[in-house]
């Protein structure tokens, strides 16, 4: 299969590539997209051959489900088994934006798309481009990221291109995200609301709107004995080919540390990537080394992560080593995925 490219200025989507892209999901075939976390991998998601194809070209496992992306509030209902209250206080406040809900789902949704479970994960994205496909789609996309299954999500239209060229439709480009990690996501199935999935909307906007909500324990946790909520949780996810390591503490120390410990893989003739900040990097000393930005910006970090992951893998890097964030606020999320890529393997000095 050829792969079309085709560009779109993500806030003024170009009519007839929309047209063209919509077609190919209502006849059953895939289209990557742009969205303002990652790039999401589009099929029809009330068609279970497309959920299939979804996961064939991901290379993902099908207990793992989908999240189905809408464009409009009128669409929902006929996706839930009923519309909770709280979605609605949630909705008005956060969509079209970062934030998937869980809610038990309608016969209309295959469960083919939601890996067997009786729940749906739904989400409106903040993009421009993101919408109009969707519209010109049906209404129902369900997407994944659309990188191949334990690579970085992508945050640019190449990332794509590189895990998924001839195995897609299309591909549309719509720019760099504006987000870089993929969306929070509550689970308003039962019980006391809980966060799956930690992303740009953190626990303390989600308790203005609804009052008490939980955080699976999972999330910045490595040895965990439960099983997390989200089953997309439980795979090392974001993983990049080099051995990584994150190493937590005072700016000046952390940057002794990892220059000695830069020094001993070198001796041993492997190749040293550092993850640093705008603040360390004049310091760091390896055979690559990438600024996430300024330790004061966590979305600047968060923006930059995924795409300095897959450079690391680009250059070939043996072994990584990274600084450490705060876990506050959206900074949990950046953490979160910090952290799955080091297959939680911290150095705490
Ligand atoms: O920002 C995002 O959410 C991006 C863009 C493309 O929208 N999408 C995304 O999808 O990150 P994906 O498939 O890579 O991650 C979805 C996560 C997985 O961990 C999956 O297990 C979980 O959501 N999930 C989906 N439906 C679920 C359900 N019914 N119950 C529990 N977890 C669910
Ligand atoms: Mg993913």
């Amino acid at each position: 299969m050829i792969t079309k490219l085709v560009k779109s200025d993500p806030g003024c989507p170009d009519r007839a590539v929309m047209k063209e892209a919509g077609d190919i999901i209502t006849k059953g075939g895939l289209v990557a997209f742009p969205t303002e976390t990652v790039y999401g991998l589009g099929g029809d998601a009330l068609n279970p051959e497309s959920s299939k194809k979804i996961y064939a070209a991901k290379g993902r496992p099908s207990d793992n489900p989908l999240i189905v992306h809408i464009a409009d509030m009128e669409h929902l209902p006929a996706i839930c088994e009923s519309v909770p209250e709280n979605m609605i206080k949630l909705a008005e406040v956060f969509w079209p934006g970062p934030l998937t809900m869980i809610v038990k789902k309608s016969d209309l949704v295959p469960k083919e798309t939601t890996g067997g479970l009786d729940t749906v994960a739904i989400r409106m994205p903040d993009h421009a481009t993101a919408l109009e496909f969707i519209r010109a789609a049906g209404g129902y996309i369900a997407a994944p990221s659309a990188n191949t299954s334990g690579r970085p999500s992508p945050t640019l239209a190449s990332h794509v291109k590189d895990d998924l060229d001839g195995r897609i439709e299309m591909i549309i480009d719509g720019g760099e995200v504006g987000i870089g990690v993929e969306s929070t996501i509550v689970d308003l199935s039962e019980g006391t609301p809980t966060i799956l999935r930690p992303g740009y909307v953190t626990r303390e906007m989600l308790e203005r709107v609804l009052g008490d909500v939980d955080v699976d324990r999972t999330i910045l946790s490595g040895n965990s004995t439960q099983a997390p909520k989200a089953p997309g949780m439980k795979y090392r996810h974001y993983a990049p080919h080099g051995e990584m390591t994150i190493v937590e503490g005072d700016s000046e120390e952390v940057v002794r540390v990892i220059n000695e410990n830069v020094a001993a893989a070198k001796a041993s003739g492997r190749k040293t990537a550092v993850l640093c900040t705008d603040e360390t990097k004049p310091f760091i000393k390896a055979d690559v080394i990438k600024s996430a930005g300024s330790r004061a910006d966590e979305h600047e970090i968060a923006r930059h992560l995924y795409r300095i992951l897959r450079e690391f893998d680009d250059e070939k890097a043996d072994v990584i080593f990274s600084e450490s964030f705060s876990a506050d606020g959206f900074g949990q999320a950046v953490m979160n995925r910090l952290l799955k890529a080091a297959g939680f393997n911290v150095k705490k000095i």
